[in-house]
């Protein structure tokens, strides 16, 4: 076994805190309640009660199942993992396929590679389709059909990688490798960028914006504006699906000279060159172009600390007329007791990668209004499983 970081000894809490400090802002009666519910479920007679009638046993079965689920969690994002990086999804797409076959292809031995396919089915990324035939699953079929999807799942290597020793991580204990995946994290000077590095980034930021890209289509107007700025918009899909979708706006985008540079070359691929003006520099240190009733922000504040954030929302807010508007779309913490969608994963990505942090809307939205937006409220958005939605307007 690999060895991890010890921890020092854990300092024991004080326990004989007035129970008034604890839990604030809940009423005496629902501290004393959740106080004896947690011993009353942690007793050692507890379990042998749960099972023992058949609605407790229900609910006990399904949180055992939930429990197991988190404990194996890890194992199942290495199946997934090993699946994306030897092609298999790819394969049982054109056909199902027999064990032999995929063993041949994989080249690794037939009780090897069935162990990783049995692994597979039983987290239905395959099905069995009949004796050692294999097809994709439920949950393989989107791998299979989306290569964003497939960078994403092969760039979270590097994330695994760094959460190996959570607490090392947790404490800054370590260098996380997700540092050195992310250059601008490490500074806007882009002078000696390896190429290849701000390519990786700006690529898999470019396959994974198509299902960001569907949500903002679907919950706001753009024809109502006039010019729109992309601020950190990478390589171009936004702005280029834009330039073809709604013919009389007039784009503009802002990224780092390296990455505006391939989002000039994309533009013109797509024959939008003249519709989207692409600028190079860095929202930390040069202005912003102006002429927009229209910034978006895509993906881009919760990678940064709120120093930074603040100043580009003022640099947005000076940037745009009155009237104009800024509209923030990432990913948003939940309130604490919903059932949040990715917010553990978005938490130790942010931590990892260095500087940013994941903001709930309420964050988010004062951070606007202290920028100067007034009028600042979230917009719906009908699958909001990659970004939440701020709108905000400078009267
Ligand atoms: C997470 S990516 C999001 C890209 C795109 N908006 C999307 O949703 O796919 C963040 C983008 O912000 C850009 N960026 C980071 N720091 C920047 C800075 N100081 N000035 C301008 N752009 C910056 C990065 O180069 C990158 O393209």
């Amino acid at each position: 076994m690999p060895e991890l970081s010890h921890s020092p000894p854990m300092k024991s809490l004080d326990l004989a805190q007035s129970p008034s400090t604890v839990g604030a802002g809940r009423p005496a009666w629902r501290v004393w309640l959740d106080q004896r519910m947690d011993q009353w479920m942690t007793s050692p007679g507890f379990y042998r009660w749960a099972i023992g009638n058949p609605i407790t046993r229900f609910i006990t079965r399904r949180r055992a199942a939930q429990l197991f689920e988190l404990m194996a969690g890890f194992v199942h994002s290495q199946v997934l993992l090993a699946c994306v990086r030897l092609r298999i999804f790819e394969m049982v797409r054109e056909q199902p396929r027999t064990l032999d076959e995929l063993a041949q292809a994989c080249q690794m031995s037939a009780p090897a590679l069935q162990r990783l396919l049995h692994s597979a089915v039983s987290v239905r990324l395959l099905e069995s389709r009949g004796k050692q035939l294999y097809g994709l699953g439920p949950l393989g079929a989107p791998v299979a059909a989306d290569q964003g999807l497939r960078l994403m799942i092969e760039h979270n290597a590097v994330l695994y990688d760094d959460m190996r020793d959570p607490l090392a991580l947790l404490r800054d204990q370590i260098q996380p490798h997700m540092q050195a995946y992310w250059p601008y994290m490490n500074g806007d000077k882009t002078h000696g960028w390896e190429a290849e590095k701000v390519a990786r980034y700006s690529e898999l930021m470019a396959t994974s914006q198509r299902f960001v890209i569907e949500e903002l289509l679907a919950s706001y107007d753009f024809s109502s504006h006039k010019c729109m700025l992309d601020v950190g918009g990478g390589q171009g899909g936004w702005v280029g699906t834009l330039a073809q979708k709604v013919p009389q706006l007039q784009l503009m985008l802002f990224d780092l000279p390296p990455v505006a540079a391939l989002a000039q070359a994309r533009m013109q691929h797509l024959g939008v060159a003249d519709r989207v003006t692409v600028h190079g520099g860095s929202f930390i240190s040069d202005p912003l172009p102006s002429g927009a009733d229209l910034v978006t922000l895509v993906r881009v504040a919760h990678d940064h600390p709120d120093a930074v954030v603040k100043g580009l929302l003022a640099a947005i807010y000076n940037t745009l007329p009155r009237g104009g508007r800024l509209l923030l779309a990432e990913p948003m913490a939940q309130p604490l007791g919903s059932a949040p969608l990715g917010d553990a994963y978005f938490h130790f990505y942010l931590l990892a990668m260095g500087s940013g942090r994941l903001r709930s809307a309420q964050e988010l939205r004062q951070l606007m209004l202290d920028a100067g937006f007034d009028a600042v409220e979230q917009v719906a958005n009908p699958m909001p499983l990659h970004t939440s939605l701020l709108l905000g307007q400078k009267n």
